[in-house]
């Protein structure tokens, strides 16, 4: 009998993890925690335009401010920080499609079928991705790379990003330090990885 409550507890406590919390999220070998905008309590966005699909390009992002977040609490207090900036500046929603924590967690910001704005020229054709962090100097954490690779192929999976997209980092479209030394080396040596500095706009 008791043991019985013990593993009802159990499967309960399970369920709740994941029903509450998180959608984990599994290509193959990898997987990942993708937290909606709900999860993290976006406010409704009001500039919404459909990105036309599949795009050709990806783009990578540091925010350098707001500082890397190590906690699914702290990750998602900087994704609310960052949209009420944004905000600001009138963009009327989050810039970055999505973004990624230290933790290994990744963000909704503008989602996978919304343009985003992060790129200039690219954003029509791009899916902004954003490690949140300083990562001029510092290595960003293996866990967030392995979501932000994993949540690339997700993209291409769901026909959303080309299968032969170009990889590039904001400074190679935009005069920026973005995504910082450090990370702009690491994402040079990943596959589909696109060398120059310019950003042709695609005939789609
Ligand atoms: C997360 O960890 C990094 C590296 O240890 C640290 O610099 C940063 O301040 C931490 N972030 C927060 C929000 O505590
Ligand atoms: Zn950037």
């Amino acid at each position: 009998m008791s043991a019985f409550i013990i593993y009802q507890v159990l499967v309960l406590l399970i369920f709740n993890m994941y029903a509450v919390n998180s959608h984990p999220k599994r290509i193959g070998e990898e997987s990942y925690v993708l937290y909606s905008r709900d999860d993290w309590g976006a406010k409704p966005p009001t500039d919404v335009e459909p990105l036309k699909t599949p795009v050709p390009y990806v783009v990578i992002h540091h925010t350098y401010i707001p500082e890397a977040c190590n906690t699914t609490e702290q990750c998602m207090a900087t994704m609310r920080s960052m949209q009420n900036y944004h905000n600001s500046l009138d963009w009327g929603d989050i810039g970055y499609n999505f973004c990624v924590g230290s933790e290994g967690g990744a963000y909704e910001g503008r989602g996978w079928h919304t343009i985003g704005i992060h790129a200039g020229p690219a954003n029509s054709f791009s899916i902004g991705i954003c490690l949140i962090g300083d990562w001029r100097v510092e290595q960003p954490p293996e866990e967030m790379l392995k979501t932000t690779k994993a949540l690339i192929k997700t993209g291409v999976v769901n026909g959303v990003i080309s299968p032969d997209y170009k990889l590039k980092g904001h400074s190679q479209i935009m005069s920026t330090e973005c995504p910082g030394t450090a990370l702009q080396n690491i994402i040079s040596k990943w596959d589909h990885f696109s060398e120059g500095t310019k950003f042709n706009k695609p005939q789609i």
